[in-house]
């Protein structure tokens, strides 16, 4: 097991051994293994003690994409809705396929088509907008980061451009944007690295020796706050930068907001990811929570959205987990819907609402075995034909 932590604060060996050993690893004070914890039961997600009420709903009826066998099916609003059911069921065919598109159009009257349906119906005014957070990358430029995509990297260039020396020089903040000439190294376009396409075999990537790496000409790295370069703060993790610019709030209200921006990014779970780490290197489930973050940022919580998850415990530890469901908390206290495919039952266990498919994979599946409680699916009769049944029922016991 390697960590304890992730990033800066990982990187050992926390524990080895055979599964047996776990116990004793945990009883020793020095245990710092968080999945020695997790696997012993001394640390767990917990299921919430009440499951919330709803009344409001979007009903999608007919649907018959793939291998959908004609279903009707009740998105409740303002919850959490897991969909359920073995791989090959029918859950990206109804989420992907036709809830996605069918409710963009009745809202926005744009997007793709929607697949083999009769209709959607229900309380579709109570919700304004519909969005899809895959895993898909948050954009492709080497010079798009966690910080730039939350907007957190526009105020650090304000409090750059307001340093004494920026001012003798006459910097502003675009200054210290690596997406417009003027303080961004020219050679390698802010990059702090050339790519260099090599015939038959993917590109190699040098790192820029007019800059040697630091993405800015000489006189913009000379600014700087509280002895750091603009360069030092891209490389600062998350977690470093909340401690760096939160220690110097009191002087700089501008850090204040920095630090509520960086925050959505350490609350689902990225906190050491480096602020200048970029996009193109991030995992799908990393791209998905900042995705996220960037949601949990937006100030209007009077317009209730419906958010679509496909699978987003892919690649997280238990941990991670645990993280990922107080953003889903964070987003249904603004008043948005959340519905997630999802095999983990972990946080099946943890949803509002559970709609089950199946009973298998392909044209031996894609019905509505179920739809009510984890609680309610958990003590199904055996004659309901659910797999998700049994083993929700190992995790809730
Ligand atoms: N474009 C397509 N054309 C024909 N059949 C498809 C298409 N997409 C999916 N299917 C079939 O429809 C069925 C349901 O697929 P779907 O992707 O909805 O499953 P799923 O429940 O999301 O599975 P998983 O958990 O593996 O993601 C499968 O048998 C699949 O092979
Ligand atoms: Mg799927
Ligand atoms: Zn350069």
């Amino acid at each position: 097991d390697i960590g304890p932590m992730a990033g800066y604060l990982g990187g050992e060996v926390v524990f080895q051994g055979a599964f047996g050993a776990m116990e004793a690893a945990a009883k020793r004070k020095q245990n710092r293994s968080l999945t020695v914890r997790y696997l012993t039961g001394r640390e767990a997600i917990e299921m919430p003690e009440r499951v919330r009420k709803w009344n409001s709903y979007i009903e999608i009826k007919g649907a018959r994409e793939h291998n959908l066998k004609n279903i009707d099916v009740k998105i409740p609003l303002g919850v959490m809705t897991c969909i359920t059911g073995v791989s090959g069921s029918g859950k990206s065919s109804l989420v992907k396929s036709i809830l996605y598109p069918a409710l963009r159009r009745a809202l926005t009257e744009t997007g793709d088509r929607p697949g083999d349906f009769d209709g959607i119906e229900g309380d579709i005014s109570r919700i304004k907008g519909v969005e899809m957070i895959d895993q898909n990358p948050i954009g492709r430029s080497l010079r798009s980061n966690p910080v730039t995509y939350i907007k957190a990297y526009d105020e650090i260039r304000k409090l750059f451009a307001e340093q004494q020396l920026a001012k003798q020089y006459k910097f502003d903040s675009s200054s210290f944007s690596f997406n417009i000439a003027g303080g961004r190294c020219e050679e390698c376009k802010g990059e702090g690295v050339i790519r260099v396409e090599m015939q038959f075999m993917a590109d190699v990537e040098l790192v820029c020796e007019a800059c040697n790496g630091r993405r800015f000409r000489d006189e913009i790295l000379q600014v700087r706050y509280h002895d750091k370069s603009i360069y030092d703060v891209l490389e600062m993790s998350i977690d470093e930068a909340i401690d760096f610019f939160g220690g110097y709030a009191e002087q700089d209200k501008i850090n204040l907001r920095i630090v509520e921006k960086l925050k959505t990014l350490q609350d689902v779970g990225l906190g050491y990811v480096k602020l200048g780490q970029s996009s193109s290197t991030l995992s799908g489930g990393e791209s998905q929570r900042v995705k996220l973050a960037s949601f949990l940022l937006k100030e209007n919580s009077s317009q209730p959205l419906l958010f679509i998850f496909d699978e987003p415990t892919t690649g997280l530890h238990f941990h991670d987990i645990k993280k990922l469901l107080r953003s889903f908390e964070a987003l249904m206290q603004k008043g948005h819907t959340v519905v997630v495919v999802e095999h983990n039952m972990d946080v099946v266990k943890c949803a509002d609402w559970v709609i089950d498919l199946g009973p298998e994979g392909g044209e031996a599946g894609g019905g509505l075995l179920f739809a009510g409680t984890p609680r309610e699916l958990a003590e199904a009769p055996a004659a309901v034909g659910s797999h998700t049944a049994h083993y929700l029922k190992e995790v809730i016991g």
